[in-house]
């Protein structure tokens, strides 16, 4: 039989896993629940067992001893055993297998911990509803930031105060490969086929250099911090495949880093998300994050600034994350998944950010007289004023120029951008990054 919640729990009965998804994270979970049996059992006052676990393929050779645990052919079935009380999903995709068997874990009475962030930017609000009608709760520190305690932190700590914004470097991938191909001046497709080769990628690797994985993550975040349904579906999303080993370069000769950064915020237009390559200070908290370290900033109005750093992935920091969640439910902590019941969660109305900015424009110009001056007028038109421009070497017709412009909007750097290919100077889609000054 699944055990009863409350009391109960803290009253030295065994809390039984079963863990579905023995890959990096789930072997990372299974060797911490082995070598801390003790620590974990005195910091909960009763023993964490697993008793079932599943992946796709029996046979393979896993760096764990799994010998002591029941082996169940599919997670559906193994979310519904009565001698599982948590069910951990740590398969991944936010279709198939991770999400029928995550309802059926809720429709068998058992609390669920995952770290899918995908599954939950897509169906975080059903999922919780279908929770917490049932009296079971869904947990997911490890889906965003790795073992940064970031979502207890919003959750538990953050609780009494009006979230203003969340930003943050949530992806460890594109950071790698950002500051892999400054420091070694790489191409970003060398780089991106080490960052392949250290298995750093997801599956799909457009998830992460799409900017598709730190969106899901700063989509929960923003659920938790505005009490909103998630919405990642607005966030507006740029990924880091267009930028060149150049781009680095000049950034760094401007003072200046390229981050993937993400920001969350409440506006009086409505809800502003967008996770977009940006130009940091060097010397800034972002600007000096390298490999897969993940950052998040979080702004409260009664605790100011608060800043997370710490890894981002990884086996050891992931099941870190997903045993917090594990201790906290056998403490007989039960809180609703995004910090308040999800039934309360309101619509967001999404807003496009409007804030200026200057940006960075880097543009591949026919090298012939008066071009420059076609690219100035069309910035002109657009109100679009010009700080610094710069040439650089030319490669036979053309040549790479740069542009910092002063304050402006996303939407006048779109407009000009569409209006470039009508002077017939410019080749190629040009490349433009917003300025940060965090
Ligand atoms: P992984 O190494 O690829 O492992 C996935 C595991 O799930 C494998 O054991 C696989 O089985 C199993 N699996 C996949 N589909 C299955 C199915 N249909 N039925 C049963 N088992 C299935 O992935 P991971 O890196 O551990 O990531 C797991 C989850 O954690 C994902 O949601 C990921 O986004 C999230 N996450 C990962 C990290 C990280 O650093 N890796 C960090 C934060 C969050 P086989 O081994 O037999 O192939
Ligand atoms: N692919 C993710 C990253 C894993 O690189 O950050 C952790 O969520």
């Amino acid at each position: 039989m699944s055990q009863p919640s409350g009391p109960a729990q803290r009253s030295g009965v065994p809390l039984r896993l079963g863990i579905a998804g023995l890959g990096t994270v789930g072997i990372g979970v299974v060797k911490i629940v082995q070598r801390h049996a003790d620590l974990l059992a005195a910091r909960t006052g009763r023993p964490i067992t697993i008793t079932a676990i599943t992946a796709r393929d029996r046979t393979k050779n896993r760096d764990a001893d799994l010998s002591g645990y029941a082996w169940v052919e599919d997670a559906v079935t193994l979310a519904q055993r009565p001698d599982v009380d948590i069910f951990i999903e740590l398969m991944g995709g936010h279709e198939g297998a991770a999400n029928a068997s995550l309802r059926a874990a809720i429709a068998s009475g058992k609390d669920v911990v995952t770290a899918n962030k995908a599954l939950l930017a897509h169906h975080g609000h059903a999922l919780a509803l279908m929770a917490e009608a049932a009296g079971q709760v869904i947990r997911f520190e490890a889906a965003v930031a790795g073992g940064i305690p970031v979502v207890k932190s919003l959750t538990e700590g953050l609780a009494g105060n009006g979230m203003r914004r969340v930003m943050g470097v949530m992806n460890g991938t594109c950071n790698y490969i950002l500051t892999r191909m400054e420091s070694a001046g790489l191409p970003y497709d060398q780089v991106f086929e080490e960052a392949r080769q250290l298995g750093y990628l997801e599956a799909d690797p457009n998830l992460d250099v799409g900017g598709i994985d730190a969106a899901h993550k700063l989509s929960l975040l923003a659920a938790i911090a505005f009490g909103t349904k998630v919405c990642f579906d607005k966030v507006e999303l740029e990924g880091i495949g267009r930028i060149s080993i150049d781009d680095i370069r000049r950034a760094g000769d401007m003072g200046y880093k390229i981050k993937l950064l993400g920001v969350a915020q409440m506006t009086g237009r409505g809800l502003e998300q967008r996770m977009t390559p940006c130009l940091v200070p060097m010397a800034s908290p972002f600007g000096t994050l390298t490999g897969g370290t993940n950052m998040v900033v979080l702004e409260g109005d009664s605790v100011g600034q608060i800043v997370l750093r710490g890894p981002g992935a990884g086996e050891g920091p992931t099941a870190s994350a997903v045993m917090s969640d594990v201790v906290e439910i056998a403490r007989g902590t039960r809180l609703p998944t995004f910090g308040q019941p999800a039934c309360t969660l309101v619509d967001p109305i999404p807003a496009k950010a409007t804030a200026p900015a200057p940006y960075y424009l880097r543009l591949e110009l026919l090298d012939k007289p008066g071009a420059l001056a076609k690219v100035a007028t069309v910035l002109g038109d657009e109100g679009i004023s010009i700080d610094r421009m710069r040439q650089y070497g030319h490669e036979n017709t053309s040549a790479p120029v740069l542009i910092v412009t002063h304050k402006t909007t996303r939407d006048a750097i779109n407009h000009a951008i569409n209006r470039l290919p009508s002077t017939n100077v410019v080749q190629d889609v040009p490349v433009a990054i917003r300025i940060e000054e965090v």
